[in-house]
């Protein structure tokens, strides 16, 4: 399923982002009220083009440790923090002819732009209503449980708290007055960075897949 959002809360975020570098329209997509609701930063050049959340190279390591626990992409669902590819403008010059190309790489997101889209993002979650929400990095988790959260420290635990909920007048956030379940993630590109979290990950997937059962 393709989430529809409310059109006063696109005209928000478009007011809110007016001016800054960010291309295309990634919906979140998939099942209401499931087990899992997956929490990532921003759509890379991939989900621009296709308009499908975590369908280029990150997806696929996603894919691979959804299917440990026995979900897939239809099974949970998954967003981001920000629904529009953040990108940064560089020159460079092309070593074969020497002309000037503009490239235009992928960035994070900045808070600022992560709060434009923070009603929305409350809104779809209310929406979803999953059983365990999973950031998957540090942008996601810090998004909702505030900066001091750090994923290396909260990998693949269980925490039961609030969450950060957007002000109504865009100045910030404030915390829910009820718990939510979250099992923040290492975010699945960091594998392709360092092969080396791999077993981590691994295990904080299984981890994941234990506290489901014990919620269901
Ligand atoms: N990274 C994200 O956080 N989300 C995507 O959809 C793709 C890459």
């Amino acid at each position: 399923m393709i989430i529809q959002y409310p059109e006063n809360l696109l005209a928000e975020v478009r007011q809110r982002v007016a001016g800054r570098n960010l291309a295309g329209f990634t919906p979140g997509q998939g099942k209401l009220k499931p087990d899992l609701m997956l929490v990532g930063e921003a759509p890379g050049r991939h989900e621009e083009v296709h308009n499908i959340p975590f369908s280029g190279a990150s997806g696929k390591e996603l894919m691979k440790m959804l299917a440990t626990i026995g979900y897939d992409r239809d099974s949970v669902y998954i967003t981001s923090v920000v629904r529009q590819r953040p990108y940064s403008i560089k020159e460079v010059v092309d070593k074969k002819t020497g002309a000037k190309v503009t490239k235009k790489p992928n960035r994070t997101p900045t808070k600022k732009e992560v709060l434009a889209f923070a009603n929305l993002f409350d809104w779809e979650l209310a929406q979803v209503q999953p059983k365990i929400i999973v950031p998957l990095g540090n942008t996601a988790l810090q998004r909702l449980l505030g900066p001091q959260a750090n994923i290396g420290k909260l990998h693949g635990r269980l925490l039961d708290q609030p969450i950060q909920h957007a002000k109504k007048d865009g100045s910030g956030y404030e915390l829910a007055t009820t718990n939510s379940l979250l099992v923040p993630m290492y975010h699945p590109a960091a594998v392709l960075y360092s092969r080396k979290l791999e077993p981590t990950i691994l295990r904080d997937w299984q981890r994941l897949g234990e506290f489901i059962q014990n919620t269901n």
